[in-house]
């Protein structure tokens, strides 16, 4: 009996870790799945300036706030929800947020 009722109490606890197992978490990421994916009307070409990817991806604020750019030049192919504010709301920086 005892066996029976710790085989049962064996099987619930595993069933408790596969169904309380920690999920997938998402990410922001070009063209990933769900509302956090980053997505850019594909008319656009990425221009050369972001050129490679990963150095203006960590980049991309310096040449802002330096003025270089200004965020409405960036808005002329981003949509600020679908491809900055995704990102920023992940790592906690300040929305963009079209002035026009
Ligand atoms: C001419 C259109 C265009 C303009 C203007 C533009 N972008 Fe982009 N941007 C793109 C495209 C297209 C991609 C995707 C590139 C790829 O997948 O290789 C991209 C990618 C990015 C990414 C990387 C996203 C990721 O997760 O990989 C960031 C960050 C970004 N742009 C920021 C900016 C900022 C900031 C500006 C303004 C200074 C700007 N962009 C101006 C078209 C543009
Ligand atoms: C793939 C992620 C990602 C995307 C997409 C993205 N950003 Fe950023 N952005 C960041 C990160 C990370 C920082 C902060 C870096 C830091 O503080 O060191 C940042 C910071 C900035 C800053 C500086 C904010 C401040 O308070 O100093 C500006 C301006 C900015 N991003 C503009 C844009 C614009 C405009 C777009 C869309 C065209 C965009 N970003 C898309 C990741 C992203």
């Amino acid at each position: 009996m005892r066996k029976v009722i710790l085989a049962v109490a064996l099987l619930v606890m595993m069933g408790l870790v596969v169904g309380f197992y920690p999920g997938y978490v998402e990410k922001p990421v070009k063209d990933g799945l769900g509302p956090m994916a980053i997505r850019l009307d594909p008319r656009f070409p990425a221009p050369a300036y972001h050129n490679p990817l990963n150095w203006w991806q960590t980049h991309h604020m310096d040449v802002v706030n330096r003025g270089d750019f200004t965020q409405q030049d960036c808005l002329h192919c981003h949509q600020p929800q679908t491809s900055c504010n995704n990102c920023h709301t992940y790592v906690g920086v300040p929305e963009i947020v079209d002035s026009q």
